[in-house]
């Protein structure tokens, strides 16, 4: 007989989206341009992504830009909340469009239209039972704040997040109680473009500006969740990391201890700044080893232990393994974290390794470390499928990755980790976020829209619609 598994009752079970992967609409409502919208479409995305020296420049005769229109979300919610309600969705995790409400980021006022659009959006959810978790800063910082400001290096942004976050709180304080501030934080230490809102110059050391565009976010953050919890009593506020446990090669302790201060810096540095409110002791010496030297001010330290999170958001998808020297052709391709391959595991068709136990693992860690509640708001399985003929999509092979993804957290639940909830990634088809692509799909609804942009852009249920269906309604039991 198969295991069944006791998820609380009130389990957050739902899907996950961003803003800039899903709406288009990118000119309309009066929205400005952001760092997404200037992403070409393409595997070549992610070297611009990890690259030194982006121009953030629109180059229309050589680029397609997939995030202009993406899947069209900006005029086919209901459409598609509809399809999130049917499968009996209890929570949709999605952002807000900073530039819909500030459409440069330095404006005094906010865009009504934008406001408009969001609660809409949210009314809609309501409508159909389904609670709204919302990112505040989901990869697509304003355009404009990027050039004039030079992003989160600038302390100014700190003062222009704060308006952005007063004017969402103060609108919809009675209809979004879960928020999280900034997605996958700790990925701007490999992704500077998408989490810090800038590019490193070609000739710059990247050590300085990075750790002190984090300290300027940290401060963001903790802002965020003190005026929250002042606007919206009963609030929930949490951080997102991008969480994939380290293991080491083997037991040769210098791998060992490698692989430890990797875990220390990328999975915890800045979940221990959010949670705990205070830079963990690791940071000193690595600050000192990179000649950094952080320009705090007065206050801030104060600050940072005043907005510490109420729950901790991460993302799931694979896990890392390290080793303190390794060659080339050691190396994973693909998996977004870096590492060395992982003999006992097998990897996605984009390189992404799949280890469901490495999800109970995440878990244990950060529980041991923090204890807080859980939510995991990211997990899936980018894969190329197929329509057959009769209009289906067998997609089994997403239904396996999530099943035991889906069980790794019952395990941990018996655990005794308090977990909260569990969105799965692109709950329906969008833009990739590393590779602009629309073919590398994690939805279990399908949209018609392929690389080149062409497509009706029709939905369809793919086989795992039905099975996640009945994963809610029977409360994880069925799986
Ligand atoms: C996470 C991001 O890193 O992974 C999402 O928060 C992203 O924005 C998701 O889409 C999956 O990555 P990708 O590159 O396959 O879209």
């Amino acid at each position: 007989m198969t295991k069944t598994y006791q998820f609380p009752k009130g389990f957050l079970w739902g899907g996950a989206t961003a803003a800039n992967q899903i709406e288009g609409g990118f000119e309309e409502g009066n929205k400005g341009m952001n760092v997404a919208d200037v992403l070409p479409g393409g595997k070549g995305r992610l070297q611009i992504l990890t690259q030194p020296g982006f121009d953030f420049h629109l180059h229309p005769e050589q680029y397609y830009y997939p995030n202009h229109e993406a899947i069209d979300f900006y005029h086919r919610y209901q459409e598609d909340i509809a399809l999130f309600a049917e499968m009996g969705f209890k929570a949709f995790r999605m952002s807000i469009a900073w530039t819909r409400i500030f459409p440069n980021g330095d404006e005094t006022e906010p865009n009504e239209e934008g406001l408009a659009f969001y609660d809409r959006v949210f009314d809609e959810l309501h409508k159909h039972g389904i609670e709204p978790v919302v990112t505040i800063s989901h990869y697509e910082m304003p355009l404009h704040l990027v050039k004039e400001y030079g992003g989160w290096r600038n302390r100014k942004v700190v003062t222009f997040f704060e308006r952005y976050v007063k004017a969402i709180f103060a609108r919809y304080k009675d209809k979004v109680k879960y928020w999280m501030t900034f997605n996958e934080i700790n990925s701007g230490l490999i992704m500077p473009i998408n989490g810090l809102g800038f590019a490193i110059e070609k000739e710059e050391d990247k050590y300085q500006p990075t750790f002190q565009a984090y300290h300027h976010q940290f401060l963001a953050s903790a802002i965020a969740v003190k005026t929250g919890h002042e606007i919206i009593p009963g609030s929930q506020i949490g951080c997102m990391i991008l969480f994939a446990p380290v293991y080491s090669y083997d037991s040769n302790p210098e791998n060992v201890m490698h692989a430890l201060q990797e875990e220390q810096l990328f999975n915890y540095y800045c979940a221990d700044v959010q949670v705990r409110g205070e830079y963990p002791a690791f940071l000193n010496r690595y600050l000192k080893e990179h000649d950094i030297e952080l320009d705090i001010e007065e206050g801030d330290l104060e600050l940072l232990k005043e907005g510490t999170v109420d729950y901790i958001g991460f993302s799931y998808y694979m896990s890392r393994t390290e080793k303190k020297v390794k060659t080339e052709e050691e190396a994973t391709e693909g998996n977004i974290v870096g590492g060395v391959r992982n003999p006992f595991l097998e990897a996605s068709d984009w390189g992404w390794e799949i280890d469901p136990v490495g999800l109970r693992i995440a878990l244990n860690k950060l529980y041991d470390r923090y204890q807080l509640p859980l939510f995991v708001v990211e997990n899936g399985l980018g894969a190329y499928d197929k329509v057959e003929e009769d209009g289906s999509i067998n997609d089994e092979y997403r239904i396996g990755y999530l099943r035991s993804h889906i069980q790794a957290i019952g395990e941990a639940i018996e655990d005794g980790i308090d977990v909260m909830g569990y969105t799965s990634w692109g709950c329906i088809d969008m833009v990739s976020m590393s590779t602009g692509e629309f073919s590398k799909r994690y939805g279990y609804i399908y949209v018609d829209k392929q690389d080149d942009g062409s497509g009706s852009l029709e939905r369809k249920r793919k086989n795992s619609f039905f099975w996640y269906k009945d994963v809610i309604a029977s409360n994880g039991n069925k799986l």
